[in-house]
């Protein structure tokens, strides 16, 4: 289906091949400004600052309207000059291909984000096969970063927050901040500006929260990789399963990610096998009495480790509960941990 859509016209519904017109140019640039300055926050000036003592200018290579390089110039008085693959305020560069940076300027920037997956069913495979084709990543942002990284012994990008739990190389991270509220003027994908120092300096993370120190990146995952894998048969997706699991929070702050005994606001003949969201699911060893217990021990286990890595081992969820808290998801493989610790 997807090969005789036209381009821009992204897919919303196979089962009702419903499609909606699109902005094809502007999701496969990734074309979403950073016009707030959140992103700005103590730990990174400092970052910046160090940085301008080694390099003499400030480098954007996916400049856009160039809001990024002005407050730079305007905080730092640094020289600055910026590439795009568009409009006429810059040099013409396609910086997912290679980035010239021969005068070894410090990179600062927002690259486009756009998932290999998401860009067909956006529609807009066919502007950005080029860059997926042979590369191991599975995002444009991933690949940007990459050509930054080559480039440049300094780097700080506005990337989205998944980055965190990714798989992509974190040896050069000195810096990761987490940033609250709405960054872009028009998409509300949940970021951080994560900063880079050469190869070789501290291999390990200073994590922060907006300006809330939280702790060493390598702590904030050991949270989540520390725990048992394997134990207990648990069987998930079971519409007979006598465990509810709200496994993403809602806009209510009243129903947040939650291990539930017997039914929820979720109706069973929903179950599929592909259910990610909401589910039942069932230890079948177990009593209903020993079941509860369970629960009550996971909720507890989820809670005291979503406090410890201030919700960052959950991933993020599209936009904010009512209270103006980014919405979590609890991924499978996560939930079963808990329920094996609770065991
Ligand atoms: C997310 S915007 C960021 C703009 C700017 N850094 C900001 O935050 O205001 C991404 C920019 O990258 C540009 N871009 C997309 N693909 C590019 C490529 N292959 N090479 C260079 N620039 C590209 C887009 O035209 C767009 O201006």
């Amino acid at each position: 289906m997807s090969e005789k859509r036209a381009v821009g016209q992204m897919l919303v519904s196979a089962d009702r091949e419903r499609f909606v017109e699109i902005d094809a140019h502007k999701v496969a640039r990734g074309s979403f400004y950073t016009t707030d300055e959140a992103w700005l926050i103590a730990p990174v000036r400092a970052f910046i600052n160090q940085a301008l003592l080694s390099c003499a200018s400030v480098l954007d290579p996916f400049a856009g309207d160039g809001h990024l390089l002005d407050l730079v110039r305007r905080e730092f008085g640094a020289a600055v000059f910026g590439l795009d693959i568009a409009g006429a305020k810059w040099a013409r560069n396609d910086s997912l291909v290679s980035i010239p940076n021969a005068g070894g300027a410090m990179i600062v920037t927002n690259p486009p984000y756009l998932a290999n997956h998401s860009a067909s069913r956006k529609g807009v495979s066919q502007i950005v096969a080029t860059y997926f084709d042979g590369s191991d990543y599975d995002n444009l942002y991933k690949i940007a970063l990459d050509k930054c990284l080559a480039v440049s012994d300094f780097v700080v990008a506005v990337i989205p927050e998944t980055f965190l739990l990714s798989s992509f190389d974190k040896s050069r991270l000195q810096v990761v901040s987490v940033i609250e509220g709405d960054l872009f003027s028009d998409t509300e994908a949940p970021a951080v500006v994560a900063c880079f120092g050469p190869a070789g300096g501290a291999n390990d993370a200073s994590v922060f929260v907006g300006e809330k120190p939280i702790g060493k990146l390598s702590e904030i995952l050991e949270l989540r990789r520390g725990r048992s894998r394997s134990g207990i048969r648990i069987v998930f997706n079971d519409p007979n399963g006598r465990i509810g699991l709200r496994a993403v929070d809602a806009q209510d702050v009243n129903r947040r990610i939650e291990f539930i005994f017997g039914d929820f606001e979720y109706k069973r003949s929903k179950v599929k096998e592909s259910s990610r969201l909401m589910t039942y699911l069932d230890i079948p060893e177990l009593s209903d009495e020993q079941l509860q217990q369970v629960i009550s021990r996971a909720n507890h286990l989820l809670a005291e480790l979503r406090e410890k890595s201030c919700d960052l081992v959950l991933a993020p969820f599209k936009g904010n509960d009512k209270l103006g808290n980014r919405r979590r998801r609890l991924d499978y493989a996560l939930a079963r941990q808990l329920l094996n610790e609770a065991s």
